[in-house]
């Protein structure tokens, strides 16, 4: 039955498809306990069927947490998270996430510095101001990932 062979071909590869999808989608998010925007972030990326895991640290050791995560000084936000073997500083957006898993460029990780207003957690994005994603590269170098207009 070469229909039924051909279905049971599919379900397995939709199968084993699903773990490294998982895996892929797993993140890892460190912050400050009194962040409410990192909670709303979280919550966000909860929304876009990511897998988020979440631990408090205190303002000394989540700048710690930075250092060690390879994330620059001028790169810096409020929480730093891990996704795929990448840090992700600040109100990355989903689709930036998802772009760097499918992409996986070389580098360190995706940042948005500070936290700019209208950005994935900071606020309404009818009322975005213009904000770039980084890719922080191996060499610790920035450059422009994704480029976000005011709304
Ligand atoms: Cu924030
Ligand atoms: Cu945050």
């Amino acid at each position: 039955m070469p229909d039924r062979r051909r279905f049971l071909a599919g379900a397995l590869a939709l199968f084993s498809a699903r773990p490294a999808l998982a895996a892929g989608s797993a993140i890892h998010v460190v912050k400050d306990p009194g962040c409410g925007c990192c909670s709303a972030w979280i919550a966000i990326l909860e929304a876009e069927g990511f897998a988020v895991t979440a631990e408090n640290r205190g303002a000394a050791a989540l700048q710690q947490h930075k250092v060690q995560s390879g994330v620059p000084l001028e790169m810096a936000s409020c929480h730093t998270a891990h996704a795929g073997g990448y840090f992700l500083e600040g109100h990355v957006p989903p689709r930036e996430i998802r772009r760097l898993l499918a992409e996986r460029p070389s580098g360190r990780g995706l940042a948005v510095p500070d936290m700019p207003w209208g950005s994935p957690g900071m606020g309404p994005e009818a009322e975005r101001e213009a904000y770039n994603v980084y890719l922080v590269g191996t060499d610790g170098r920035a450059a422009v990932f994704a480029a976000y207009g005011a709304a």
